[in-house]
């Protein structure tokens, strides 16, 4: 596939107005994208779990204009608020769409959207605002389409979705999915996501994330301008080989449910992640000393219980606790005794593997 696939087929009439509401899930990567190209294109491979209840819904209504505007038109709301500086975001991602969606300017749109997960926790929405934004145009074009299969719709909502935000194009189905053309992956893509093709061991199929809030606040350098300071990055090219490396690891751990190998892939990624930033030019930290606290006890505890359970990182602060389904009330029995302390306010989300987006249809009164 290539972009040029994604260009519209005919439409069928274009619906007069209606109303689309998709709750799409965030999603947490085992080996990390970092680094990109123009287009959102990814510099290397990287593969996640889809997550399960850190989420957003997203409810687009539209209604069709009497000609083509020159500009979109569109009001957003957030949490049931106005909220005009989300605005220039969506208009990118509309301006980055528009070719592959030619109707969007036909359309006056309200977008209402919500996060399961409280507000300013430090957890990026884009991922999941991004992916349930694209799947509500996706369902309108769906409309004005007779002829697209399931694996169409997703496969496109996922290449859209990238136009918004990177990752987010991980967050359309469940539950592995790898995004980022990978000679060991037949299939995969730059452009989209796609399910993980292999054998996965159960063990894999029941994994949890407790999320520990670290730090709630904005972080210093945001995702983009660590996706750049990639570019002429004295160990870029090392990097992007290493996750390539990484993903070839994956695969038989993933099979067999190798869970000591497994731990050593996912949390290496997550320092490595951190290390590029601290390398960058600009240099730049985004642990803080909780980060590392946490990241000590997790190793103490870990050899202490001999319990499998270990740590990733997304580009900030917060801690994701992964660990199989076995054991579970030790993990959480261990959180609450040592790790809740260096949560902001002692808040932590507890979060599973998912099984991706799903369309919410509206309750019969
Ligand atoms: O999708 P972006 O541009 O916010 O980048 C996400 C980057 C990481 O979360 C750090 C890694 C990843 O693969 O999700």
């Amino acid at each position: 596939m290539t972009e040029k696939d994604f260009l519209p087929k005919a439409y069928t009439a274009l619906p007069a107005e209606g109303k689309v509401t998709w709750k799409a899930p965030s999603n947490i990567a085992l080996v990390k994208y970092w680094g990109k190209h123009p287009n959102q294109i990814p510099a290397n491979p990287s593969i996640s779990f889809t997550l399960d209840a850190c989420a957003t819904t997203t409810s687009v209504s539209f209604k069709k204009n009497s000609s083509k505007a020159s500009q979109f038109s569109f009001d957003l709301y957030f949490e049931g608020k106005s909220k005009p500086d989300f605005k220039p975001k969506v208009n990118t991602f509309l301006e980055r769409i528009e070719p592959y969606m030619p109707f969007l300017k036909e359309y006056q749109f309200t977008i209402e959207t919500s996060n399961s997960f409280p507000h300013s926790s430090g957890i990026a929405s884009s991922a999941s605002g991004m992916a349930a934004l694209a799947l509500c145009l996706m369902d309108m074009e769906r409309q004005m389409r007779s002829d697209m299969s399931q694996a169409e719709f997703n496969q496109k909502a996922s290449f859209l979705a990238r136009l918004g935000s990177g990752s987010a194009c991980r967050s359309i189905e469940g539950d592995l999915i790898a995004w980022g053309r990978h000679a060991g992956i037949p299939k995969s893509s730059d452009l989209y996501g796609i399910k993980y093709p292999f054998e996965v061991n159960p063990v894999f199929k029941k994994y949890h994330d407790i999320i520990l809030l670290v730090h709630k606040g904005q972080k210093q350098v945001s995702s983009t301008m660590g996706h750049n300071l990639m570019k002429g990055h004295p160990f870029a090219k090392e990097r992007f080989q290493q996750a390539h490396q990484n993903l070839d690891r994956l695969r038989p751990i993933l099979a067999q449910g190798a869970l000591d190998d497994f731990i050593e892939v996912v949390e290496s990624e997550a320092l490595t992640l951190h290390a590029m930033m601290m390398t960058s030019a600009p240099y730049f930290i985004l642990m803080k000393p909780d980060t590392l606290e946490i990241i000590n006890k997790i190793w103490d505890f870990r050899s202490r219980a001999k319990t499998p359970v270990c740590f990733t990182l997304d580009a900030g602060a917060n801690v994701h606790v992964l660990y199989p389904e076995s054991t579970r009330q030790k993990v959480i029995q261990f959180i609450q005794d040592e790790l809740v302390a260096h949560c902001e306010n002692g808040q932590y989300i507890c979060d599973r593997i998912g099984m991706g987006a799903k369309k919410i249809t509206p309750k019969r009164e």
